[in-house]
């Protein structure tokens, strides 16, 4: 095959989909629904999605005609904006639809688009983001293997509600119609081979047939699928190729497919990733965004989220129930239960958790310790870092190997300002203690427990800033035995 084009059909509104964005606009994890499916026709693959496929397609797409109608003008900005030189070099084109009177029609709308065209149209549906470079290529050849004028790509799914159904001769196994769900008799609607909805059609055809398309049926639309039927009766070769792995065919009509699409795309990059060395007990209840880097070695436990521009070092451990966004995670880190994390430097061998949540600008030096219900908010925390139980960190900086103790406070905000807590190297904060910003602890300094600490502490010092403590010898025992006891 010399050349091929390409007619994606993207005019609808989808209202199922909620809000007024037309619906090729509509949002996966990834990129918009139009926006996927231009990365595998113009051989721009998402790297985690597609590393499993490598066939790219065999020839390039010499014409693309995007069929716009509800806010056209949005579709072609998106379009414009994620594929400027396609667009420049006319790959990309534009036709309209004024109104949306069917796939047919639509269809109809690009023919002026491909007036000086003449090798076979592949015809898609913006709406069906998953389909892989490889299957489109399978398609093409098919269609040159078997000379045919419509081949197109059928799946067997159990609940075949909604789709276009083939239709086939009962002896001999040919192609005869496509029915609509709509216009399905009982006998029909229980046949489980539908439409995917791509085809590739020689253009000569294409055009006389969708001249002669009518609209007599259930929603009173020109359906492009009615092509399959005049192909028949005037004797063409029309052949459905049946997809290997039916989720390729997902179409998104209304939010419940957004999920089940966003939910296959998180598979696909699950699924690089463990092939890559990562294990995840239970990969159905872990999401990781399309940019986010994992290294080998890495453990996830169950309902892990990592989003954003994070990325995982080697031999990570997470252990399960983490929230992680715009995170960079050095090697050999331990995130325990329930951590909630965003836009933290994590050093290698740092241990964080059960119960922490680390906000954005924490930096954790290489070994150092966060445990449970310790909040940090920019705090720069250097190796060997302890702050092992129930305290807020904001705004500070904390030296080599300090031990911060349990209920450590630094008062950073009076109300009106925040300030900076500064503590040195080999410092010992006792627990229960208050550290009035601003304020600094000099290295290798002590401060004892329950301490409020509004003045700055000298390197080396004791601070001990809390009620000196009364002892009456005695006393206990001479008010139980006058009240007697309790
Ligand atoms: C269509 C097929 C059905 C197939 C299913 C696969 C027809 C008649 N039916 O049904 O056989 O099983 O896809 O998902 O083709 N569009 C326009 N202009 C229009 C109408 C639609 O551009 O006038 C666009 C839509 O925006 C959408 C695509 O064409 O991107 C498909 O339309 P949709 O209404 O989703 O068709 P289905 O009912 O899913
Ligand atoms: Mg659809």
């Amino acid at each position: 095959m010399e050349k091929w084009g390409v007619v994606i059909l993207a005019a609808g509104l989808g209202r199922r989909l909620g809000g007024e964005l037309p619906k090729v606009l509509q949002r996966t994890s990834e990129n918009t629904l139009i926006g996927h499916l231009l990365c595998t026709l113009m051989n721009k693959q998402n790297e985690a999605t597609s590393a499993r496929t490598s066939s790219a397609l065999p020839v390039e797409v010499d014409r693309c005609v995007i069929v716009t109608g509800h806010k056209s003008d949005l579709v072609e900005q998106e379009v414009k904006q994620g594929f400027p030189d396609q667009c420049s070099r006319g790959v990309i084109r534009f036709a309209h639809q004024a109104e949306q009177l069917g796939t047919g029609h639509a269809v109809r709308s690009a023919e002026e688009a491909f007036r000086d065209f003449t090798g076979p149209i592949c015809i898609m549906y913006g709406d069906a983001p998953l389909l892989r470079p490889s299957s489109i290529k399978r398609l093409l050849e098919f269609h040159q293997e078997n000379a045919g004028t419509i081949s197109l790509l059928s799946m067997e799914i159990d609940n075949p509600h909604g789709y276009g159904r083939i239709i086939r001769d009962e002896a001999e196994g040919t192609v005869l119609e496509i029915c609509e769900d709509r216009d399905c008799t009982p006998s029909k609607a229980l046949v489980r081979e539908v439409n995917q909805g791509t085809y590739v059609v020689d253009s000569a055809f294409l055009w006389s047939a969708l001249s002669r398309l009518k609209n007599d049926n259930a929603q009173k639309e020109y359906y492009l699928t009615d092509i399959v039927s005049i192909a028949v009766a005037e004797g063409q070769r029309v052949q459905a190729l049946p997809l290997g792995d039916v989720s390729e065919g997902l179409g998104v009509n209304d939010l419940a497919d957004l999920s089940l699409v966003n939910k296959a795309l998180n598979r696909r990059r699950l699924e690089v990733l463990q092939r890559q060395g990562v294990y995840m007990v239970d990969p159905e209840s872990v999401w990781i965004d399309p940019e986010v880097k994992v290294g080998g070695g890495s453990h996830f436990g169950p309902s892990v989220q990592v989003k954003g521009a994070s990325s995982i070092g080697s031999n990570v451990i997470i252990d399960g129930h983490a929230f992680i966004a715009d995170c960079a995670i050095a090697d050999n880190v331990h995130i325990k239960f329930g951590v909630v994390a965003s836009g933290a430097t994590i050093s290698s061998g740092a241990q964080v958790g059960p119960f922490a949540h680390l906000r954005e600008g924490t930096e954790l030096g290489a070994e150092a310790k966060v445990g449970n219900f310790v909040e940090t908010k920019k705090a720069k925390l250097e190796a060997g870092v302890k702050a092992s139980h129930l305290s807020y960190l904001g705004d500070c900086e904390i030296g080599e190997a300090t031990n911060i103790g349990a209920g450590t406070i630094t008062c950073n905000y009076d109300g009106y300002k925040k300030s900076r807590t500064s503590i040195g190297k080999g410092v010992f904060i006792g627990s229960n203690s208050s550290l009035v910003a601003p304020v600094t602890i000099g290295a290798g300094a002590t401060v004892g427990a329950g301490s409020v600490i509004t003045k700055d502490v000298e390197p080396e010092a004791l601070a001990v800033a809390r009620a000196t403590q009364i002892q009456k010898a005695g006393w206990a025992k001479k008010k139980r035995l006058k009240t007697g006891p309790s």
